[in-house]
């Protein structure tokens, strides 16, 4: 399958001219629709809500009873983060329980899909981004939806690992499905690059692997990335597309990363290598003892992904060339990672890490 790339339509909420599908001028939709919106729980998820409401559309949310990292949020808490939306507590991998509990026999128009293995190990890959999101299609189906807006990523242009797998054979599913979608591929999120904020600040170096120029990325903010999920909705230019998108400006290496961040400080830039080698070591040893020990071939496929992200760009690749390419990866949105970074220093900002973090 070959992605389609879209160019983002400019948005009112950024400033723009109003696109012909609003309403008004202060971004809500022409036409609001009832939307079920699985994984909302998460980074993304909850943006994406919040964009969705802000668009004027009616927003129910499927959660499990203990959401969040490490299941912190009881069915209350995570009420309280996704404010505006109705929550319905329920299994997204029963299709008893989707049916029963999400979709309750009612109708809706839209379904948004956020979910993700929080883990990205091969088995809750395929049992989340893979088998829950199929069986939430087909509920979805029969609750009369005719339109599905998907979360995804852009690494899955260049599949290697199991969560990607997963990612793409569901990605084929739904187009296979008939039903109109919009398969969005981000680049970057600010939390995944800002696990070395804190460190930093605390006078450490800023870690790098190889020299630090060995990748690069488009990096999107939460709400930047939310928002154009929701205009997936209404804007027909970005339905039945594949959709590889980054946030604003040019392409940063991790180097250009940790120069920002000292120059945020008013400190001379400080870093220290990490040989990619030592990666390759720890995926070998993992690899082996995984043999015998499954727990620790799930380890050895978080360090595949650490790999990964240490020498793949968050960009769209070009096959012909068989190089990434900043400038066919679309921009959208105006946040930009500096300015996250300074918020995040003087205590503005909060991140929420998972168990994707590399540093
Ligand atoms: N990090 C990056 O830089 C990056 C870049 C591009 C694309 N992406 C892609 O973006 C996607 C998600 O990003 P995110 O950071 O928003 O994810 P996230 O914060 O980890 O959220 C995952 C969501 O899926 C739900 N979920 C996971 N396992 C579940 C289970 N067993 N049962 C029910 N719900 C479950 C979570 O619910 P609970 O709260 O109940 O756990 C949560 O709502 C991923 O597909 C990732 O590949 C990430």
């Amino acid at each position: 399958m070959t992605p389609a790339v879209d160019t983002p339509r400019a948005s009112s909420a950024h400033g723009l001219e109003p696109s012909a599908y609003e309403a008004d001028g202060e971004g809500r939709a022409a036409l609001p629709r009832r939307v079920f919106v699985i994984g909302a729980t998460g980074t993304i998820g909850r943006a994406a809500v919040r964009a969705l409401l802000r668009r004027g559309h009616e927003v129910v949310c499927l959660v499990r009873p203990r959401a969040g990292v490490g299941g912190a949020l009881t069915p209350e808490a995570s009420a309280q983060l996704l404010p505006g939306a109705t929550l319905r507590v329920g299994d997204v991998g029963d299709a008893a329980s989707l049916a029963r509990d999400g979709f309750r026999g009612e109708r809706f128009d839209v379904l948004v899909s956020c979910l993700a293995s929080r883990t990205g190990t091969p088995k809750d890959a395929w049992d989340i981004d893979h088998r829950a999101q199929v069986l939430a299609l087909e509920a979805a189906r029969q609750a009369g939806v005719t339109q599905v807006v998907l979360l995804s990523a852009i690494c899955v242009q260049k599949p290697r690992l199991a969560f990607q797998h997963a990612k793409l054979a569901f990605e084929k599913h739904l187009i296979d499905s008939g039903l109109t979608y919009s398969i969005v591929r981000p680049t970057a999120f600010f939390k995944s690059l800002s696990g070395q904020v804190d460190r930093v600040k605390r006078g450490k170096p800023f870690l790098l692997f190889g020299d630090g120029r060995l990748t690069a990325c488009k990096p999107i903010s939460d709400d930047d990335l939310a928002e154009y999920l929701a205009r997936c909705i209404d804007d027909p230019s970005r339905r039945n597309r594949v959709l590889p998108i980054g946030g604003p400006g040019q392409a940063i290496t991790p180097r250009q990363q940790g120069e920002q961040l000292f120059a945020l400080l008013g400190r001379p830039p400080r870093f220290r290598q990490v040989p990619v080698a030592l990666l390759d070591t720890i995926i070998a040893v993992l690899g082996l003892l995984g043999r015998v020990l499954p727990s620790l071939a799930d380890k050895a496929e978080l360090a595949r992904i650490g790999r990964y992200y240490a020498t793949e760009s968050m960009l769209a690749w070009d096959p012909a060339r068989g190089s990434y390419d900043a400038a066919a990866t679309p921009s959208t949105g105006h946040d930009t990672l500096l300015d996250f970074h300074g918020r995040l220093l003087r205590g503005e900002a909060t991140i929420e890490r998972g168990d994707h973090a590399v540093f």
